[in-house]
């Protein structure tokens, strides 16, 4: 299968937080790789800018640096670096002052896309956009590109989107979940409306429930801090996970444009149940052979803050009443996987009897890793001496199924950017979709923290609190095994 690139118009990106942690491993890496793909037109220019005093020459210095760490030998080959490299410039700016900004202005052309990444933290948003516009940098058709978390609450969301608003039109606005730029996160809707097979099941009657899991292995150690005021709730669930819903729950968009898919993913959101007390289990991980607690790993010892959470989500509308969606996520789990999976429901009235062996279908579709997808069926069990049923997979890796371009997936930051070059919207969140995730978020959250709900303890390598199992068992269900 031979990749397809769709050629961009030159452009001027502007990376603000040019030497912090993002660029460093995703930004500037995933910039590199569409330059290889042949998607940085000749003319393209990629300016750093920071607080700190570099040159050009060091700036370029530094990404080298960052490609050799985050990109295999094999994947950046010489010619190429140097090809990449050429393209780069510095600019020392200060975000919250005037040094910089006049050559910046100088530099930054206004007759080709102008892209401005704000990579920076949520408190300095203002600060670049009012002063991209005093210095006249910044063109009617440019566009920002705003990183999570895009708020603490509702009330701080309100208050960015104001900032941003008072100086970009919503069309310019871009705001990052770089969850829906992954390759499988888009395959969602492939599969949902590029299929007649699965959209007449998709619905309460014919799917019993959806789980949602977002495992990883990594703990909070080295972000505790940002990590002890946010919790898995904003950190996951708000942004990710509930896009991840919604793309699951969605009506079918009348086309796949940016107003019209958000417009779906909204609704969704508003109908969306609160959550009460019973219907989430917290937890927070133990420290275990040589690894440390979460509340070392945050440094604060007395902390309630959850590196894992379990929901019974609600949708109340007439596709979804009566089909809990199940979310999980935490840290330092037991394996990093990520699925999706709708379980249908069972068939109506079964002419085999009761069989034993007999498993609902289930549609796991796994983001990461091993991307692909499995439905699992059940058939006769090979032999004489009559019918017995046995569960098999019909089973799609990606990796497999599609070749070297299955397995050389670009990595969700990339498509993400290029997006943004071409001025499409679909895969950004719009500020009112932001807005009503936390005004679901909010409640929730206070209801906890009213209660001084304690995080249950698990263990390392676990699959999380003992007391999420009983959030699916006291409804007849189970979870599906975390494994990679
Ligand atoms: C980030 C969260 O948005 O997503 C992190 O802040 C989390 O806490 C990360 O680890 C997970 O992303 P991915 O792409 O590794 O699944």
């Amino acid at each position: 299968m031979v990749s397809r690139v769709i050629p961009v118009d030159p452009f001027d990106l502007v990376v603000f937080g040019a030497t912090g942690d993002l660029a460093r491993r995703k930004i500037l890496p995933g910039l590199f790789r569409r330059y290889i793909a042949g998607q940085i037109p000749e003319s393209s220019r990629i300016t750093g800018a920071a607080r700190a005093e570099m040159t050009d020459g060091a700036f370029r210095t530094f990404v080298a640096s960052a490609l050799e760490e985050f990109l295999d030998a094999a994947k950046r080959p010489d010619e190429a670096v140097k090809g990449f490299l050429a393209h780069l410039h510095y600019v020392r700016l200060d975000a919250t002052g005037e040094a910089g900004w006049d050559r910046l202005a100088a530099r930054i052309r206004r007759d080709v896309v102008q892209a401005f990444y704000f990579s920076v933290a949520p408190a300095l948003f203002g600060d670049l956009a009012e002063r991209l516009h005093r210095h006249g940098i910044a063109t009617a058709s440019a566009r920002i590109v705003v990183e999570k978390p895009f708020g603490h609450d509702l009330d701080s969301a309100r208050a960015l989107n104001v900032t941003l608003a008072a100086h970009f039109a919503e069309s310019q606005i871009y705001r990052i979940d770089h969850y829906l730029g992954k390759e499988t996160v888009q395959n969602l809707m492939a599969v949902r409306f590029a299929n007649i097979l699965f959209e007449p099941l998709w619905n309460a009657r014919h799917i019993d429930h959806v789980q949602i899991t977002v495992a990883e292995t990594v703990g909070v150690g080295g972000r505790g801090a940002y990590y002890d005021t946010s919790g898995a709730m904003r950190d996951m669930v708000q942004n990710h996970m509930m896009q991840l819903l919604c793309l699951i729950a969605m009506e079918p968009p009348y086309e796949f444009e940016p107003g019209a898919v958000r417009d779906e993913k909204l609704k969704v959101i508003h109908a969306l149940e609160p959550v009460g007390p019973e219907d989430i289990v917290r937890g927070q991980y133990r420290g275990s052979e040589g690894r440390l607690s979460y509340v070392e790993d945050a440094e604060n010892p007395g902390s309630l803050t959850e590196s894992y959470i379990a929901l019974k989500v609600e949708v109340a509308n007439w596709r979804w009443k009566g089909t809990p969606f199940y979310l999980r996520t935490g840290k330092r789990l037991r394996a990093r996987a990520s699925e999706i999976a709708i379980v249908f429901k069972e068939v109506p009235h079964s002419i085999f009897g009761d069989e034993e062996g007999w498993r609902e279908n289930v549609l796991a579709i796994r983001l990461q890793p091993n991307e692909g997808m499995t439905l699992s069926v059940m058939i006769k069990e090979p032999g004489p001496g009559g019918m017995r049923l046995t569960e098999v997979p019909l089973d799609m890796s990606f990796a497999e199924a599609l070749g070297a371009e299955g397995a050389d997936i670009p990595d969700a930051y990339e498509r993400l950017i290029m997006d943004v070059i071409r001025g499409n919207q679909t895969l950004f969140m719009r500020g009112d979709e932001v807005e009503a995730a936390w005004a679901w978020a909010d409640p929730i959250i206070a209801g906890w923290e009213a209660r001084e709900d304690r995080p249950k303890g698990y263990d390392s390598g676990s699959s999380g609190p003992e007391d999420a199992l009983m959030l699916l068992h006291r409804d007849g269900r189970r979870w599906r095994e975390i494994r990679e």
